[in-house]
């Protein structure tokens, strides 16, 4: 039943994802709505302009625009730095005060992070949540005292105080993901058996379901077929979920299946990872406890540890999803509230959070690896060469 509910879903995003893009997609204008109406482990320093500790202070004097409050779960993965630090700029280009916190993955803190916000007069709510399910009673007082919501990146799940939803096309990540690792193993023709293990991540990420259900849906035919084999025999998604995102639970089951099924020197061919900071626990298991040939990694965010594993060999794609381009849209829901008019989005069938269909605006991810990653994220200004080495 829920599964196949969610396949419903990600069909729709399938279909949703062929009109996906930031900036280069079709764009509809959905109504906007009244205002009474929305233990990561640390992968790499984050790029210099990013802000310094948990907590940062409001602007001293308000912006004529108004007032902004900005929640992000953690500091401890990459890019969340670089979407605060985005968020923050942009919105402050544009005129708006900005209240920006971190959360370290509490959900608690979250909560009175936001409580916060709402007493202290923030106009709008733009929310990167740790556990979407967790936010429904904080949010009602936000829509009780007339703040709109705006749900960033992760979808906020069983409140209709959300106005708006900004993201990348989460299945197609999961699609490129799986598409990679059919096309390198050649899955159509070779004749395997090929050995797969599988890490996606936290439970309670709405995304998470997204990234495993795309990469599943290209891989399920070849696992059914036995031409992919997950000897770990951990193939479901509440088997193969972690914790938190986290690369310490990561890198533990890794360890644990390697000393099951790979310690005799078995090769193990892919590992499907949904982004890098599991990844990066299973490439750090790897280098611990496994002889045979390496395998295919796969991830998402080029964060500044994969990329260099990608250069060095050790993870083989990643997906690059431009922080900037979704703050600056993010930033164009704002000011679409604010001054009462409609946002831009582009999809408005595919994000159910079981309150209604919320108008969305997807980005979309590229693919990543060794040879396209100068241009990609050197040449754009994302990174400088020297936070490559
Ligand atoms: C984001 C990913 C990120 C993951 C862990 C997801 O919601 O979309 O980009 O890797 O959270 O923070």
């Amino acid at each position: 039943m829920k599964k196949k509910l969610l396949s419903g879903i990600l069909s729709a995003v399938m279909a949703a994802s062929l009109l996906a893009g930031c900036g280069s997609a079709a764009e509809t204008s959905a109504p906007a709505p009244a205002a009474e109406t929305k233990t990561e482990t640390t992968t790499e320093a984050a790029p210099a302009e990013t802000a310094t500790e948990t907590t940062e202070a409001a602007a001293e004097t308000p912006a004529a625009g108004g007032k902004v409050g900005v929640a992000m779960p953690t500091k401890d993965l990459q890019r969340w730095n670089q979407d605060g630090a985005n968020m923050e700029k942009q919105l402050q280009d544009a005129g708006y005060e900005v209240d920006l916190q971190y959360a370290s993955n509490d959900i608690a803190t979250q909560v009175s992070q936001i409580e916060n916000m709402i007493s202290s007069g923030a106009q709008v709510l733009v929310i990167a949540s740790i556990d979407g399910d967790s936010l429904g009673t904080v949010l009602a007082q936000a829509k009780e005292a007339g703040i709109s919501v705006i749900a960033y990146d992760r979808l906020i799940m069983n409140s209709d105080a959300v106005s708006y939803y900004a993201t990348f096309d989460n299945y197609m990540v999961g699609t490129k993901q799986g598409e990679y690792i059919k096309e390198q193993l050649d899955l159509d023709n070779a004749e395997g058996p090929f050995n797969l293990e599988i890490f996606t991540g936290d439970p309670g990420d709405n995304n998470a379901r997204f990234f495993y259900g795309g990469a599943i849906d290209v891989l399920k035919p070849y696992i059914d077929s036995g031409k992919l084999v997950v000897k770990s025999g951990q193939v479901d998604f509440d088997n193969v979920a972690t914790a938190n995102w986290s690369t310490e639970n990561a890198q533990s089951r890794m360890d644990a299946i390697i000393s099951a099924n790979y310690a005799d020197g078995t090769k193990l061919d892919a590992v499907l990872c949904s982004n890098d900071s599991t990844a990066l626990g299973v490439t750090n298991s790897l280098e611990a406890n496994y002889t045979g040939d390496w395998p295919i990694i796969t991830g998402q965010d080029c964060d500044v540890a994969n990329v260099k594993n990608m250069i060095a060999g050790k993870q083989s794609m990643s997906i690059f999803k431009d922080t900037r381009d979704l703050a600056a849209k993010t930033v164009e829901m704002v000011d679409a509230i604010m001054k009462g008019s409609e946002a831009p989005v582009n999809d408005t069938k595919t994000y159910d959070n079981g309150t209604g269909i919320i108008p969305s605006y997807l980005c979309e991810p590229v693919f990543a690896d060794v040879n396209n990653y100068k241009q990609l994220l050197i040449d754009s200004g994302y990174y400088t060469e020297d936070q490559l080495k």
